[in-house]
Order: structure tokens, then sequence, then C-alpha cells
């Protein structure tokens, strides 16, 4: 059994550049087992940061993407059939809970409200996960801890978190890094000379400005990755600019214009 959980462990230390007091914070939270959420919007380093997390704490790591179709069953698990009849299989939470690892349930908002309430029981005092359908109470490893996402900028009123599950959890902020590091990021992911890389970051940087005028997202750090990782394979910079950053976050050929000039001003 012991197999089960080393599959997730991070050996490698995963690169994460600091933003703020994140490492400190996250470090008190899991020390008392605090369950956390991870809020930003997308492609700003949630999931990074969580790795880094778990190699630095030497735990395990399992992550579930989270979706509308998702069903209880689905995190808790399910008997199968085989040739000996019917098996239970746990699902990743209940490992989680077995053996102890960080379980990262991305976009947990996804889910539904009555996936979402099978975690309460495990992130308050209680710390149990009840298996309804074989009768099993799991009490969660002493290293288990909770973590989720959540990006405050998708939700509508019909999809959000019940008060009573965030009221669960500490919540981290994340943000674009700050340009320079973001440049060093860039920089350390890419390849790219740290000139390339804070060119990319300004363009951001104007084109985040344009969320709420037209686009609904700004550019990630993620797609400034692409950028950089396009630039680095030998793409003529503006064509990578369109390729990674504009094209695939709008349509609209106003909004296509505007990010080809931010672009021109640093690519000439
Ligand atoms: N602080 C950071 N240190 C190192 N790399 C970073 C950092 N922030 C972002 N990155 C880089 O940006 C990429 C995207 O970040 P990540 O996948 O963690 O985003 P995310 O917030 O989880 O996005 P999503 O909500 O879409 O899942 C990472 O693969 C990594 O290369
Ligand atoms: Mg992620």
């Amino acid at each position: 059994m012991k197999d089960v959980i080393s599959q997730y462990r991070i050996d490698k230390e995963p690169y994460y550049r600091a933003v703020s007091d994140e490492i400190a914070v996250y470090d008190a939270a899991y020390s008392v087992r605090m369950p956390m959420m991870l809020k930003g919007p997308t492609g700003c380093g949630k999931t990074r940061f969580i790795e880094y997390m778990a190699w630095k704490l030497q735990k395990p790591l399992i992550t579930v993407a989270c979706n509308e179709d998702m069903t209880a069953s689905d995190l808790v698990g399910r008997f199968l059939l085989d040739a000996n009849g019917t098996r239970w299989q746990d699902g990743p939470l209940t490992i989680a809970a077995r053996f102890g690892a960080i379980c990262y349930l991305d976009e947990v908002v996804e889910a539904r409200q009555d996936t979402t309430v099978v975690i309460h029981p495990l992130t308050d005092n209680r710390r149990v996960l009840p298996l309804e359908k074989t009768g099993e109470l799991v009490s969660a490893h002493p290293d288990f801890q909770l973590v989720i996402s959540y990006n405050p900028g998708y939700q509508s009123v019909m999809k959000d978190l019940k008060q009573s599950t965030k009221q669960r959890f500490g919540a981290l902020d994340f943000k674009y890094p700050e340009p320079a590091i973001e440049e060093e990021i860039v920089s350390h992911e890419t390849g790219v000379p740290r000139e390339i890389a804070g060119k990319l970051v300004s363009i951001a940087k104007m084109a985040r400005n344009l969320k709420g005028h037209g686009l609904d997202e700004g550019i990630s750090t993620r797609m400034l990755i692409y950028a950089g990782n396009l630039i680095a394979n030998n793409v003529e910079a503006k064509r990578a600019c369109r390729v990674a950053l504009a094209a695939p976050i709008t349509d609209d050929p106003d909004m296509r214009d505007a990010l080809d000039a931010a672009v021109t001003t640093f690519f000439g």
C-alpha cells in the first residue's frame, strides 16, 4: 500500500520565486493543518506554489481538477466490479486523508455544492471523512491537509462556494508578480535574456489595464512564458506575442489592434 502514495511525492525542488510572505504564512498554516484557499487569476503561480510547498514540507501532493460533472464518488471513491465481485476503490481525497498527503482541489467552485460538502467534516476539528457507501469513518492522517484554488473573477452568484465552505479555510491572495519578479520568472522559465523578459512583462502590464475594458482577463504569467518559449525557439518576437498573448484571449479586432500596438511599443 505504500506505493499508492509514493507516486505523489515531489522529489525535485520546483522553481518557485516568492512574491511576498506566502511561504512563511503557508508554513505556519500547515503546522496547524489549517485548510487553505489559494485565490487568484489563472496562470499566476498557484499550482507552482503548492507544488513547491509540498516539496518543502516533504509531503505527497494529490491534485484533483474539479468540474461540474464531478460527483462525490469521484473524490471519495466507489465500488468497482471485478472477477471476484465488488471491490472498493478509494478516491483521491480518501487516499490523501488516509496516507497523509496534501490534497489540492483545483477550481473547486466548478464542482456542485453537494460534492463540495464532503470536505466539511475533513476541514473542521473532526478531521474525518465518512465513506457513506462502505460505512467506514476515515480519520485523517496527521499530515493530511486540504487546499483549494479559487479564481475570484469567474464566480457568479449561482456558482460560488457557500459561506460554510469558505469559512473553513484561510486564504492567500495571488496576483501577477511585481514587474521585476515577473521578469525574473519569465527569464528563468524560458531562458530568454532579462531584457526580452522585461519587454514581455511591460506588454502584459499595458494589456492588464484593458481588463474590464474589452478583455475579460489580463495576460497571465503563464502566457508570458509561452511567448518567451516561442522567442527562445526562434519565433520572431512580434509573431510570438500575437500567437501567445493576443490571439488566445480575444477575437475582437479593436482589442487585437490595441495589443499589437503595445507589442510594437516594445518590439518595434
Ligand atoms: N512565483 C512564481 N515562481 C515561479 N514560477 C511561477 C511563479 N508564478 C508563475 N510561475 C510560472 O507561471 C506558470 C503558471 O503558473 P501556475 O500553473 O502555477 O498558475 P495557476 O495560478 O495555477 O493557474 P490556473 O488557475 O490556471 O491553474 C508556472 O508554470 C510557472 O512557470
Ligand atoms: Mg493551477
